[in-house]
């Protein structure tokens, strides 16, 4: 297929620290099919570090490079998807610079993220103009591929909600054409002017607050006209959009499907809980790791029966055994028939296979610093084309052209 006509699927990562279990099985795992798909982009979000880390930036860098072949590791594959540095595409920054223009504040400051993190990382001063701008910075990084699709978390669908506004209200701003414009005002007049007047209102709640309900109250009210012409109709219905001209087409978030990958602790498995098991821990650590995981707080002794739906350990389970294994735990879980020492040994075993594998392959990208560097701007450079072009495009509707 050739890739213009292929939907875009774009998504980013902080570069914040070593990967582990729950990037792999909550989101890599998602990317490795998507990128067989899609056009894929798949980009280290430092800046988007810096909007917390600014005062220690030390480890961006590193950690970018770590991410990347951690990536690389798991099978993300630089020949179906382009794998780049945000940093290195100053056309998101122009982006977000100009959407800043015509973003109100308020849209920010009710992103449920921002108060979050502030409450969050309270040791932090996040009372910055940068901080604020997360939301708009991730809008610039979606809309300038034009992505159709952004595989996230739960936690960032805020993210591509507020992306979605920003998209109408740009449309809005920037896409109209003159002609269809005045047609579409002399067919609001054909209605009646009390019509005329609901419709406008409509129009204007769901353009620039994204409200719904105006919208299929307007669309009704259009229908319902009995003494217009189906031309203007369809002009009316179409000026409802405001879209004779999608500049910015609104993306969707595409929710991780698989299951929360379970923490050490029970917990989501988290850098900030420390419950993590990192892909590049060692085999000992992991070992050790789950051989010193909490199991059902009633089970003191080896010979007091357990309750595999009070414990960590068979959430593992639930990721990594297989039906006779589960079968297995849950008899002899409830009867005291084993230990929980003997209950984690196939959980270790599984990781350790699934792990294996991609241990081997950071070793050798590690090794190769020069290829990964080849993989990295060779994506930066794809992605720029495509960045290049949605920025001139937005030059030109925003009049900032000078030939
Ligand atoms: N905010 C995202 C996170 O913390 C990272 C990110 C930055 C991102 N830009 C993006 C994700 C664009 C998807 C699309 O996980
Ligand atoms: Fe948990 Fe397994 Fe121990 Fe039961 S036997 S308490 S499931 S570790």
């Amino acid at each position: 297929m050739s890739s213009s006509s292929q939907q875009r699927v774009l998504s980013g990562m902080r570069p914040t620290g070593q990967l582990h279990l729950g990037h792999l099985h909550g989101v890599l795992k998602n990317w490795l099919t998507l990128q067989y798909e899609y056009r894929c982009f798949f980009f280290a979000a430092d800046w988007h570090a810096l909007t917390t880390e600014y005062d220690n930036t030390a480890l961006i860098s590193q950690n970018v490079w770590d991410m990347i072949v951690d990536w690389l590791a798991v099978g993300i594959n630089p020949g179906e998807a382009s794998i780049f540095i945000q940093s290195k595409v100053p056309e998101h920054a122009e982006l977000h610079l100009l959407l800043s223009m015509c973003t109100p504040l308020s849209w920010l400051e009710r992103v449920p993220t921002y108060k979050d993190q502030q409450v969050k990382l309270k040791e932090k001063d996040l009372a910055t103009y940068g901080f604020l701008g997360y939301p708009l910075l991730q809008s610039a990084d979606i809309l300038i591929y034009k992505a159709s699709m952004v595989p996230v978390g739960e936690d960032q669908v805020a993210h591509v909600e507020v992306t979605r506004e920003i998209a109408r209200r740009f449309n809005y701003l920037y896409g109209r054409e003159h002609n269809f414009e005045e047609k579409a005002r002399d067919a609001t007049r054909k209605m009646g002017k009390k019509n005329a007047k609901l419709y406008k209102e409509l129009r204007k709640r769901y353009q620039e607050k994204g409200d719904d309900e105006a919208l299929s109250t307007a669309i009704a009210l259009v229908d319902s006209q009995q003494n217009i012409t189906l031309g203007d109709k369809k002009r009316l219905l179409g000026y409802l959009e405001g879209d004779t001209k999608t500049i910015l087409p609104e993306p969707s978030a595409l929710l991780t499907p698989m299951a929360k990958m379970p923490g050490l602790d029970g917990q989501k498995m988290s850098k900030s809980y420390g419950n993590t098991i990192a892909l590049r821990d060692s085999p000992n650590t992991i070992q050790d790791k789950v051989r010193t995981m909490p199991t059902d707080p009633a089970r003191m002794r080896r010979t007091d029966p357990g309750d595999p739906a009070k414990c960590p350990v068979w959430q593992f389970h639930k990721v990594y055994s297989n039906d006779s294994v589960q079968t297995w735990v849950q008899e002899n879980c409830i009867t005291a028939g084993i230990g929980c020492l003997e209950c984690k040994q196939p959980i270790i075993e599984a990781i350790l296979v699934e792990l294996a594998p991609i241990r081997e392959k950071t070793n050798q990208y590690t090794d190769e610093p020069e290829t990964v560097r080849a993989i990295v701007n060779e994506g930066c450079e794809k992605a720029r084309a495509t960045a290049r072009e949605t920025i001139e495009e937005v030059r030109q509707v925003m009049g900032l052209v000078y030939r």
